[in-house]
């Protein structure tokens, strides 16, 4: 699989409007932002800035309402679900806000899983459940059910589900909010280490810790991008 030129992930002016009875919410107002390979870019923001919307657009998880996301050259926006599920199995790792485990299967069937449904892929590792789990400080939780985590163990397992395929884009959206200070830590190297290997990350995070350890920080205020 060649990389294509260009960055991983581009987002172009993208707006997202949320609608509640007669009540209109602007969660993103033209928010453009690139992610290179071997770059870890923190979204930071108050709480309801439109972080979430922002990961959730770039992963083509949720449609703006107007701009679009590039990802490895080719657009993810308008189109089909197929279509984005196929670029996100190819290309993205997603760790969401909350809800990234299927409750039904183990923490090590979750990342068989997410393997199994992305195939054997090219130019890529696959590693085994027990190695990520390891790179997450989850050694012996491979058999848990997620109801059964706590919150930071529920992200940290969630962020291995992320990396299960070796994706060379990880959007992650509070990978450490729930997690003590040493988790943070060893989640910040994992992701550090995700760079040096030339992969991109983008990290929604309230940690200044994480904030610190990206290469830039991009600033979210009324969904607009803000000085950083
Ligand atoms: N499904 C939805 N329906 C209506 N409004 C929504 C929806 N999701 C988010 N919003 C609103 O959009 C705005 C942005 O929310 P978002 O979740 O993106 O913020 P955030 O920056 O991730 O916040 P936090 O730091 O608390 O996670 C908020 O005003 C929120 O109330
Ligand atoms: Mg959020």
């Amino acid at each position: 699989m060649g990389l294509a030129p260009g960055p991983a992930l581009t987002a172009h002016e993208l707006y997202r409007f949320y609608h509640t009875g007669d009540e209109e919410t602007a969660a993103l107002r033209g928010v453009s932002l690139s992610v290179h390979r071997g770059e870890m870019v923190a979204v930071v923001g108050p709480s309801g800035s439109g972080k979430s919307t922002l990961m959730a657009c770039l992963a083509g998880l949720d449609e703006p309402d107007g701009g679009h996301v590039v990802v490895a050259g080719a657009r993810l926006t308008r189109r089909p679900e197929s279509h984005r599920a196929t670029l996100r199995a190819r290309h993205i790792g997603v760790l969401l806000q909350s809800g990234n485990l299927i409750e039904h299967l183990t923490v090590a069937g979750n990342i068989a899983l997410a393997q199994s449904l992305a195939g054997p892929r090219e130019g890529s590792h696959q590693a085994a459940p027990a190695e990520l789990l390891a790179g997450v400080g989850l050694t012996g939780r491979a058999g848990a059910r997620p109801s059964t985590l706590s919150g930071g163990e529920a992200a940290r397992a969630g962020l291995a589900v992320a990396l299960a395929n070796d994706p060379e884009i990880l959007l992650a959206d509070e990978p450490t909010a729930e997690v003590d200070g040493a988790n943070e830590q060893r989640v910040l190297e994992l992701l550090r280490h995700r760079v040096e290997a030339g992969r991109a990350v983008l990290v929604a995070t309230h940690s200044t810790r994480v904030a610190a350890g990206s290469d830039r920080v991009v600033r979210i205020v009324d969904g607009r991008i803000a000085d950083a």
